[in-house]
C-alpha cells in the first residue's frame, strides 16, 4: 500500500504515492460538508421553531403592538398637555420593531402559506423595493425615537410623527391588503 511512506525513504517518491489517497480524502470531505449544509439548509427552513404560521402569527403581533404604540403616540399629540413620558416610550418601542421587522418577512410566510395574512405576494417579488420601505422605516423610526426622547415641543413631536406614519403608509398601500 502507498500510504504506509515510512518504508520508503525517499521524500519525492512517498509525496507522489500519497497523493491519490489526498484527492480521495478532500473529495469525500467536500461531499460530507455539502451534506451537512443540506441538512442545516433544511433545519433553518422546516424547524418547529420557524413554522410560516409561527412567523405569521408574530409577526402580527408585533405589526400590531406597533400600530398600538404609534396610536399612543397620536392621541397624545391631540390632547391638550401630551404625557411626554408616554410619547417617549412610544417612540422607543416603535424603534425597536424597527429593529425586528426585517426578520418578520422571512421567504414562504405570504399567500402562499395558507395561512390568514394581509402580507401581498409583491414584498417577495418586488424584495428590493420592500427593502426600500423597510429602511425608510426604521430610518425615521430611530429618528423620531430621538425627537419623542428629547424636549417636549409639540409640534416637533408633531412633525416626527407625521414623517413617522407617512412611512407606514408607504409600505402598507403597496404591499399590504387593503381591508375597508
Ligand atoms: C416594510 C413594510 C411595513 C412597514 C414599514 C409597516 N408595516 Fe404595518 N404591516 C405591513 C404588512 C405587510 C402587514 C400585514 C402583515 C400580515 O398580515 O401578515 C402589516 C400589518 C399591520 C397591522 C395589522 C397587524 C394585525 O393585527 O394583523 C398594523 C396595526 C400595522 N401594520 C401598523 C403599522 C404601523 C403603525 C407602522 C408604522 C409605525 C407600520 N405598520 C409599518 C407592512 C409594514
Amino acid at each position: 500500500m502507498q500510504i504506509h511512506s515510512s518504508t520508503r525513504r525517499s521524500p519525492v517518491r512517498s509525496r507522489a504515492q500519497l497523493s491519490p489517497s489526498v484527492v480521495r480524502r478532500s473529495r469525500v470531505r467536500a461531499v460530507l460538508s455539502a451534506a451537512v449544509l443540506t441538512v442545516v439548509a433544511v433545519g433553518v427552513a422546516l424547524g418547529p421553531s420557524v413554522l410560516p404560521a409561527d412567523t405569521i402569527q408574530a409577526r402580527k403581533q408585533g405589526l400590531k403592538a406597533l400600530g398600538s404604540a404609534f396610536k399612543v403616540i397620536r392621541d397624545e399629540l391631540k390632547s391638550s398637555a401630551p404625557d411626554a413620558g408616554k410619547i417617549k416610550a412610544a417612540g422607543a418601542g416603535i424603534a425597536k420593531a424597527g429593529k425586528a421587522i426585517d426578520a418578520w418577512f422571512p421567504a414562504g410566510t405570504g399567500p402562499e402559506a395558507g395561512v390568514k395574512t394581509d402580507a401581498k405576494a409583491e414584498i417577495w417579488s418586488d424584495a428590493a423595493g420592500f427593502a426600500t420601505a423597510r429602511e425608510a422605516f426604521v430610518r425615521e423610526a430611530a429618528k423620531s425615537a430621538q425627537v419623542f426622547a428629547n424636549g417636549a415641543d409639540t409640534s416637533a413631536w408633531s412633525g416626527a410623527a407625521t414623517a413617522l406614519g407617512q412611512t407606514c403608509k408607504g409600505c402598507h398601500d403597496k404591499y399590504r391588503v387593503k381591508r375597508d
